[in-house]
Order: structure tokens, then sequence, then C-alpha cells
């Protein structure tokens, strides 16, 4: 296995992989800063040039092309005729489509945050979208995904976008929600973990798959005291977006 980009991901995706018997032939990364450390950690040669790492690129059954989504498409391009034809060639986005590969392929895309504030999230048990081209780069991607022990399910390019678009809203959104309800408490000198019984209530409802039927407060039960009590206390550019949210959830409690 080679791997292309040293980033959050690689770091600790790579290390499992080698623990679950591949040999890591090489560590390719756009920086010294980057690629060293993870070379070192796997006791592989590391290098930031392609051009070096030729050898490692020839022999590989497996190429991860672990760099920023933007850039999967150029280095798979460059990387094509410098790999065996039976190579399988790898990413791990969620949002970029398989095509950015050359066939055999196949996306790994773990949901799971590989930020480091996320650390204590473990990684073991993580769930994760395997788009492949064929039977075979299927195969390979569920070895290598069920090194973490998650669930795994297959999805067409079209299932994993909208897969994206969930993770983007469950965690992206409502942690944004979360970081602007923490701001109004401590805009009145309240402490910011007056909601964790609340936030652990909303984790079941998203470790349960109900989050729907554990929905309750002011718009489901069509309270309008309160939503103009809240209008009135909310910070003015939050105004519309708490309007709105409280039109869609009384109009699906409604349907
Ligand atoms: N982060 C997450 O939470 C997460 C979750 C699931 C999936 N993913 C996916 O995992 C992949 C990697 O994400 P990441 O978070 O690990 O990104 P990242 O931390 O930004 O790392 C990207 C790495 O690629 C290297 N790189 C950039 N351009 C390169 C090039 N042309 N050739 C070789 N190396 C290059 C960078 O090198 P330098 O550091 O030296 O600049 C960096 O080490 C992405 O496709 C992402 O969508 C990420």
């Amino acid at each position: 296995m080679v791997i292309i980009g040293a980033g959050q991901v690689s770091r600790e995706l790579a290390p499992v992989w080698q623990k679950a018997g591949h040999t890591i032939l090489q560590v390719i990364s756009r920086t010294e800063n980057s690629a060293r450390p993870l070379g070192k950690l796997l006791g592989c040669p590391w290098t930031t040039t392609l051009g070096d790492a030729a050898g490692a690129l020839s022999d590989a059954q497996i190429v991860v092309v672990a760099v920023t989504d933007g850039l999967i498409a150029e280095v798979a391009e460059t990387i094509s005729t410098m790999i065996s034809p039976k190579c399988v060639m790898i990413h791990l986005s969620g949002a970029t489509p398989l095509e950015a590969l050359r066939p055999p392929c196949a996306v790994i895309w773990p949901i799971r945050s590989f930020n480091p504030k996320a650390g204590s999230v473990p990684l073991e048990g993580t769930p994760t979208v395997i788009e492949a081209s064929e039977a075979e780069a299927f195969l390979l991607a569920t070895e290598l995904a069920s090194a973490w022990q998650g669930e795994i399910a297959e999805a067409s390019g079209e299932q994993r976008s909208a897969a994206h678009l969930a993770a983007v809203m469950a965690d992206n959104y409502a942690n944004h929600m979360l970081a602007e309800a923490q701001e109004v408490l401590h805009q009145r000198n309240l402490p910011k973990t007056l909601l964790r019984n609340l936030v652990e209530g909303l984790t079941q409802g998203g470790l349960n798959g109900d989050a729907r039927e554990r929905q309750t407060g002011p718009a489901k039960r069509g309270d309008e005291t309160t939503l103009q009590r809240h209008r009135e206390l909310i910070p003015k550019d939050m105004r519309d977006v708490y309007d709105s949210i409280a039109e869609h959830i009384a109009k699906r409690h409604r349907e």
C-alpha cells in the first residue's frame, strides 16, 4: 500500500491498516512537515516528490489518495501512469465522485470527524460508506474498512452524496446551532455547560435513529407566545434562521 497525503485522516488510518497486516511501502505528502512524521510512525520511506516514489507506486496493490478533496482527481491522474493496471485506487472523501479515480477504485468514507478535538470519539465502531467500481475493489475496500469494526454501507454515488448531506446537516449544522445556543448563555453570563443533559438526549436520538420521535419544544406545540418571546431575545442575525426552523418543525409535525 502507498499512502498519498499525510494529513489528519492518514495519520489515524495508516497505522490501523498497517496493524491489520498491510505493508505500507511509502508515504508521499506535499511537505516534509507532514510526510516525515508519518513515515517515521509507520517505519517506512517517505517523500515529497512523486518521482521519488516511482518504485513503490509501481509495486503497490493499493494506493490511498488522502489529499485535500479538490486535489484528488489531479493526484490520481498524475499517478495513473505510474501504477500497475490492477492497483486499486482509493479515496476517503464523502463529497468527491468515485470518477475522480481510475478503475479499479473505491471510496472508503468513514463518517467521523478526524480533527484533534474529536479525539475523544474512538475510531473503533465508526460507520463507513463504500462505493466501488467493481466487486473486487468493493471486497478490498470492505476489508480495509473492517479494520475499525463499524457498520459498513455499500452506496451508489447518489446515495453517498445524500449520506454526505445528512452528515453535514447532523454534525456541522447541529453543532453550529449548539455553538449559537452556548453564545446566548455566555452573553447572559451563564455557564455554557448548562445544556449538557439536553445534548445527551439529543445524542440518544442520533444513536437510536429516532430523532423525529423525540422532538419537543414550542414550535412543535404551536406555542406562539413563547416563539414571540424568543424572537425578541435571539441575536438579530439568527431571527430568520430561528423562524424558518420553527416553521419547518411545525410543518413536519402536522404531516
Ligand atoms: N478530516 C476529516 O474529518 C475527514 C473525515 C472523513 C474523510 N475525510 C477525507 O479524507 C481525506 C483527507 O482529509 P484530511 O482531513 O486528512 O486532510 P488534511 O489534514 O488537509 O491532509 C491532506 C494532506 O494531503 C497532503 N497533500 C496536499 N496536496 C498534496 C499533493 N499534491 N501531493 C501529496 N500530498 C498532498 C497535505 O500535505 P501538507 O500537510 O504537507 O500540506 C496533507 O498532509 C479527504 O478526502 C477528506 O475529505 C476527512
